[in-house]
């Protein structure tokens, strides 16, 4: 990024730190399950969890990243919850990672935050009637875990340098944390049930046939970096608001791992936000060096070997349609029930004023179309809490965005990245079935198929793409399409030998 920016680096160390307020629990690493939960005097839950452990081991190994497994990675281990220095930095090689069980310390008289239960003590065992649509909430948020690294699995061949491969590597060892931190949950509160869900998580795969993921972004291709890098600002960021609602949990061991998995969360987005800023300015900086002041000259610019600006659009305009369907309809009763029960509440739940937290008698603005217009509904807040939810996302999307813009902005061109209108090219909730342009105009079908070339990807857009993602694997090298970052990791050079490929 262009120098006198707010650093995203700082935004982001700031929402880790608002997310993780929290002190200091020890961490035993001599342990092979590293964890602050006294996971040794739980025989029977440490049985459960090592005999799951070679299994995990094994789907490391088979959908894990391809061909790096023996390299010598400069990775970060979380070795405590203390927000002040929460992580050790050192060489590792993948499958020796230390994937160890968080939580967030435990918060003394904490109360359940929001629903019918408001108030009362935060629940520190599963509450039985609810104990179903608990398990399902934990195994969908599960689930999403090792999706993203099996997505994710092919991109250290093409990776545009051994900066970018280590943030890489670092993602996908952390979504691999976040599976055991779910893990725990299931086999710690659920029994024979939360064992059969562990076994199942490790055998669904990414866009499997007969056994896919749950959610439909999870079974999408993530094939080159910068859908990596669209992923991980705008799906991790899903993510973000997924757990921040479960950190908001009135089942405690719940909030607590999710409120810890807010902190790794915070490096996915950071890894997209200045990955698709970077690859912003070496596109400008290109740009201006050979004289090119029109964003849409595209083949001058592609000629330049990097990437035109209006294709970044129409690749941000694509994850973000399939992202905010992860969301689910905005008109909810599962979401109801879940916000009533007091299992998952909204973003920043217990800091919200302005409403009772039950809201039985709330409503809240959706936008639907009827006979072919967007009207706007009121509904009762309790069926639109995902709507909010991702309202509130859509706000989230918004700062590194305006961040990517002021490098265009900086560069003189004339170009502004923008959010499509919400229910462009949605399958699922409201919008599922209409055609709705970035503008926010409601077309037909045919008029669709003549622009959508516009707003999405199109294949040329996808094989020039393509043929850009060439290894740049030398320490200090760094592919054309993407500039260097402004300093390295753990205030390593940027030249610094991030992966060992011997
Ligand atoms: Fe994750
Ligand atoms: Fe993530």
């Amino acid at each position: 990024m262009a120098d006198g920016d707010v650093s995203s680096v700082d935004v982001i160390v700031e929402e880790a730190a608002a997310v993780q307020a929290d002190r200091f629990v020890e961490v035993n690493y001599d342990d092979a399950i590293p964890n602050n939960v006294d996971l040794s005097s739980d025989r029977q839950l440490l049985r459960a969890l090592e005999s799951w452990h070679p299994g995990y081991l094994e789907w490391w190994q088979e959908m894990g990243p391809d061909g790096f497994q023996d390299f010598e990675v400069y990775l970060r281990t979380a070795v405590g919850v203390d927000p002040a220095g929460w992580a050790k930095f050192g060489y590792v090689k993948m499958p020796e990672y230390r994937w160890g069980i968080l939580l967030a310390p435990k918060q003394e008289g904490r109360t359940i935050p929001c629903g019918k239960h408001k108030g009362e003590p935060a629940w520190q065992e599963v509450p039985a009637e609810y104990r179903a649509l608990l398990r399902r909430l934990i195994v969908v948020q599960a689930d999403t875990e090792p999706a993203s690294v099996e997505q994710q699995r092919h991109l250290g061949r093409t990776a545009p340098s051994l900066y970018d491969m280590r943030n890489l590597f670092q993602v996908n060892v952390e979504e691999g944390r976040h599976l055991w931190a779910m893990v725990y949950l299931l086999v710690k509160y659920f029994g024979r049930d939360g064992r059969d869900e562990a076994q199942a998580l490790l055998e669904r795969r990414s866009g499997h046939q007969d056994n896919p993921r749950i959610l439909g972004a999870f079974n999408e291709a993530t094939p080159d970096w910068l859908s990596f890098f669209m992923f991980t600002y705008f799906t991790d960021r899903d993510g973000k608001m997924q757990l921040a609602a479960l950190a908001e949990s009135g089942f405690d061991p719940l909030s607590r791992s999710c409120r810890f998995m807010l902190t790794e969360e915070a490096h996915h987005l950071f890894v997209g936000e200045t990955g698709v800023g970077r690859t912003i300015e070496a596109t400008c900086t290109a740009m201006n060096k050979a004289g090119i002041t029109d964003p849409y000259d595209v083949a001058a610019i592609r000629a330049l070997g990097v990437l035109d600006l209006p294709m970044l659009q129409r690749k941000a305009n694509f994850h973000m349609a399939v992202t905010r369907d992860l969301f689910g309809s905005e008109i909810s009763g599962n979401a109801a029930a879940a916000f009533s029960a007091g299992l998952k509440g909204r973003f920043n739940e217990a800091k919200l004023t302005g409403d009772d937290h039950q809201l039985e008698d709330a409503t809240y603005t959706v936008t639907r179309v009827v006979d072919g217009e967007f009207v706007n509904e009121e509904v009762p807040a309790l069926r639109a809490i995902n709507s909010r939810l991702l309202d509130d996302y859509i706000d989230d999307c918004q700062g590194g965005i305006d961040r990517w813009n002021k490098i265009i902005e900086k560069a003189g061109i004339d170009f502004r990245i923008t959010q499509p209108h919400k229910g462009f090219n949605r399958r699922i909730g409201e919008f599922a079935g209409q055609r709705i342009t970035p503008a926010g105009e409601i077309v037909t079908d045919e008029e669709w198929a003549e622009t959508a070339d516009l707003y999405l990807p199109s294949t040329e857009d996808l094989v020039f793409l393509n043929s850009l993602m060439q290894p740049s694997h030398e320490a200090g090298a760094y592919a054309t399409w993407i500039a260097p970052p402004r300093m390295g990791i753990n205030q390593q050079p940027v030249d610094y030998e991030y992966v060992k490929i011997a």
